[in-house]
């Protein structure tokens, strides 16, 4: 990671975890334990890759700021996804970002409240974040629009609970091209692609610009293509302390991923070409979606 992105990143990251901050409920407000449980998971750690996503599709169309709390939505809305991946009925993992996973630290029950909660709490943030300086409520179908973006993206058709729900049915086959590739669009690329989209739509009650749109629209397809394929390789040739989470996982479970079907050489070409198509998506930007670019080839380098 160049000097420039890694400083982007971290102010971005820092400016995430305010906003998560402000929307999540104190830990010590009732229901008390849930709170503390919510929190405990979002603040574990975490790259906090798809809000910064989100925010540099917003900055590459020149959307000005006050959008975090957007990001921190999103944000919440992935934390779910990870806290009911890791229950023992699904994947089973005692540890995610580098600390005992929500059930293993509260309980099954809490872990299954505490990504209820923050699915409910992301999707609320999204519909209502800035209704209160929308005065004459013009601004209402642009909340509409992206809570309906992200919404479907984590849903059971083409989203991220059917492609949790392929996976689950897909372990101990013999994956084939197109399964894979509908487990890995759906249950992670999804939201990383509505990510940018929300991104894009922060300008509000701004002419449609739709090359601009579909082009990150493309791009945020391509690189949560990308995502998931680097996720399945470093599952292979990372450590557990590398990671945060177990190593070595989607082969014990013999999950349907890239390297069992394609190899990790296969698996990193796959990446790359991914990485190549999400570039091509953003020539219509100039130095604007620098960071998209620099994003994009960073995650695709994580896998070497
Ligand atoms: C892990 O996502 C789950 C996948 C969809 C691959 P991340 O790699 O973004 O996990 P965190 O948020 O950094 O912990
Ligand atoms: C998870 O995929 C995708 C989600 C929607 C959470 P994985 O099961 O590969 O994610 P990790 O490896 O546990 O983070
Ligand atoms: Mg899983
Ligand atoms: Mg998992
Ligand atoms: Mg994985």
């Amino acid at each position: 990671m160049t000097n420039r992105l890694q400083q982007y990143v971290l102010e971005r990251q820092a400016r995430v975890n305010q906003a998560l901050d402000e929307i999540l409920p104190p830990a010590d407000s009732r229901p008390s334990t849930l709170h503390s449980a919510m929190r405990y998971s979002v603040f574990a750690g975490g790259k906090r890759i798809r809000p910064i996503l989100m925010l540099a599709a917003a900055e590459a169309r020149d959307w000005g700021t006050g959008h975090d709390q957007l990001g921190a939505a999103i944000e919440c809305i992935h934390t779910y996804s990870l806290i009911h991946d890791d229950l023992p009925a699904l994947d089973n993992d005692d540890f995610r970002r580098g600390k005992p996973t929500c059930h293993k630290e509260y309980s099954e029950a809490v872990a299954i409240l505490a990504g209820d909660a923050l699915l409910t709490l992301g999707l609320l943030t999204l519909a209502t974040h800035g209704e209160e300086i929308d005065y004459d409520g013009l601004n209402r179908k642009f909340r509409s629009d992206r809570t309906a973006v992200v919404a479907r993206a984590v849903g059971t058709v083409d989203g991220m609970i059917g492609g949790q729900m392929a996976d689950l049915e897909a372990e101990g086959c013999v994956p084939t091209p197109e399964l894979v590739r509908y487990i890995h669009k759906s249950k992670t690329a999804a939201l990383i692609r509505a990510s940018v989209v929300v991104g894009s739509l922060c300008g509000e009650c701004v002419e449609e610009e739709p090359v601009l749109h579909n082009s990150l629209c493309l791009y945020g397809d391509r690189i949560g293509l990308a995502f998931q394929i680097v996720d399945d390789i470093l599952d292979v040739v990372s450590s557990s302390e590398q990671l945060g989470k177990t190593a070595g996982k989607d082969a014990q479970q013999a999950k349907a991923t890239y390297p069992a079907l394609y190899g990790i050489e296969g698996s990193r070409r796959k990446a790359q070409r991914c990485l190549e198509e999400s570039l091509d998506a953003l020539g219509v930007f100039s130095d604007r979606a620098w960071a998209l670019r620099g994003l994009a080839r960073w995650i695709v380098s994580r896998a070497n």
